[in-house]
C-alpha cells in the first residue's frame, strides 16, 4: 500500500470537501465494504487511535465509528460529558490539547457547532462532527453512498426533504451544492431554512415550498427526520403540533417519482415524522443508509490519517 502524508484536514461540515474528494471517498467506500462483506482483513490504522466525544446520545454514531476504527485495525477510546472534566467546566480549546496529543483522529458530537469549531482550531490530528445543532456531514455521506449504490449518480436528481430545517437538512442543502443536486424543502411554518446558518454559498440548488406533496413531486429521494431534534426537547408538545401535517405517507410517497427512495437518519418515530407503510415498505433503503455510516467513516478515517491510497 502506497500513501501520501496528508495535510491536516477537519470534516466539520459538509463543504469542507470538494466534490472530487467526495467521488475517491466513495470510490473507496466502495472498496472498503467489498472488503469487509468478503472477510478479507484490511488493517491501515494499526497502532491509531480514535477518540470519540459524546455530548449527546447515539447508537449508530458510536457504533459505527467504533467498529468502524477497530475493523481498520484501529482502536477507540469512548468520552461523555458526564464521565469526563467536559462536564465539568473544561475550555474546549485546553480539552482539544490534551486530547489531540494522545490521538491520531477525533470525533466529536456535540451542540453548537462553534464547539467543533474551537477544538478543532486546537488540535494536532483530524477532528470529524458526529453531529452538531447544525451539521450531520457524515449522515450525509452515508445517505448520498447509499441512493448511488441502488440508483446510480446524484447530480442533478431531486431529494424532498419534509418536516424540521433540521441539521440533517442543512447538510443535505450543503451537499446539493457541492455536489450539485436540488433539495426541495417544506417546513411548517415558522421552522424554515435559514441559509446563513445552513452554511449556503447561495447557488441555486434549493427550493422551500409550503406544501410537502408539491415538494415530494417528481422527487427521487424522499427522506425526513425527527420533529424534535435532541437539545430541543422543551419545544417537543409545541412541535409535535406544529409539525403534524409533514408527515411522510404513501399518499406523499405516490407524488414521487415511481423508483424515488425513501430515507431517514434514524432513530425514527413511526406515526410521527413517517407512517410505518413507508418506512417499513419496498421504497425504504434506511437500513443499507445505517449500515452504510460503518463503511462511509472507514473511508473518511483513512484518508484523514492516510490520505489518499492506492493498493
Ligand atoms: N443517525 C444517527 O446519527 O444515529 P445515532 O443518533 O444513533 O448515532
Ligand atoms: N436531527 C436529529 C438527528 C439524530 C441522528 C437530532 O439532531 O437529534
Amino acid at each position: 500500500m502506497t500513501t501520501v502524508k496528508p495535510a491536516l484536514k477537519h470534516f466539520l461540515q459538509f463543504k469542507d470537501f470538494s466534490r472530487e474528494e467526495f467521488e475517491y471517498l466513495f470510490e473507496r467506500t466502495r472498496w472498503i465494504k467489498e472488503q469487509f462483506k468478503s472477510y478479507k482483513q484490511y488493517w491501515p490504522l494499526v497502532d491509531r487511535t480514535l477518540v470519540m466525544i459524546f455530548e449527546k446520545a447515539s447508537t449508530r454514531t458510536r457504533l459505527s465509528f467504533e467498529a468502524g476504527v477497530q475493523q481498520l485495525g484501529g482502536s477507540a477510546i469512548y468520552l461523555n460529558t458526564r464521565d469526563s472534566q467536559l462536564g465539568r467546566g473544561e475550555p474546549v480549546e485546553d480539552a482539544a490539547q490534551v486530547i489531540s496529543r494522545m490521538s491520531d483522529v477525533v470525533m466529536i458530537r456535540t451542540f453548537e457547532q462553534d464547539i467543533v469549531e474551537r477544538f478543532a482550531a486546537n488540535s494536532r490530528v483530524p477532528v470529524i462532527n458526529g453531529l452538531t445543532n447544525e451539521y450531520h456531514p457524515c449522515q450525509i455521506m452515508a445517505d448520498i453512498f447509499t441512493y448511488i449504490e441502488h440508483r446510480g449518480p446524484i447530480q442533478g436528481k431531486t431529494v424532498a426533504w419534509i418536516g424540521d430545517s433540521n441539521n440533517v437538512c442543512n447538510t443535505w442543502l450543503q451537499a446539493a451544492e457541492v455536489l450539485d443536486f436540488n433539495v426541495h424543502v417544506s417546513t411548517p411554518p415558522g421552522y424554515e431554512v435559514e441559509a446563513e446558518r445552513a452554511g449556503l454559498y447561495g447557488t441555486d440548488h434549493f427550493k422551500q415550498f409550503a406544501d410537502p406533496k408539491d415538494a415530494v413531486k417528481d422527487a427521487d429521494i424522499v427522506t425526513t427526520d425527527v420533529w424534535t431534534s435532541m437539545g430541543y426537547e422543551a419545544e417537543n408538545e409545541k412541535r409535535m403540533r406544529a409539525f403534524a401535517n409533514w408527515r411522510v405517507d404513501a399518499e406523499m410517497m405516490r407524488q414521487a417519482k415511481p423508483e424515488a427512495i425513501f430515507l431517514h437518519c434514524l432513530p425514527a418515530h413511526r406515526g410521527e415524522e413517517v407512517t410505518a407503510d413507508v418506512i417499513d415498505g419496498p421504497q425504504s433503503f434506511v437500513w443499507d443508509e445505517a449500515e452504510n455510516r460503518l463503511h462511509v467513516q472507514k473511508a473518511l478515517m483513512e484518508y484523514l490519517l492516510l490520505g489518499r491510497v492506492s493498493v
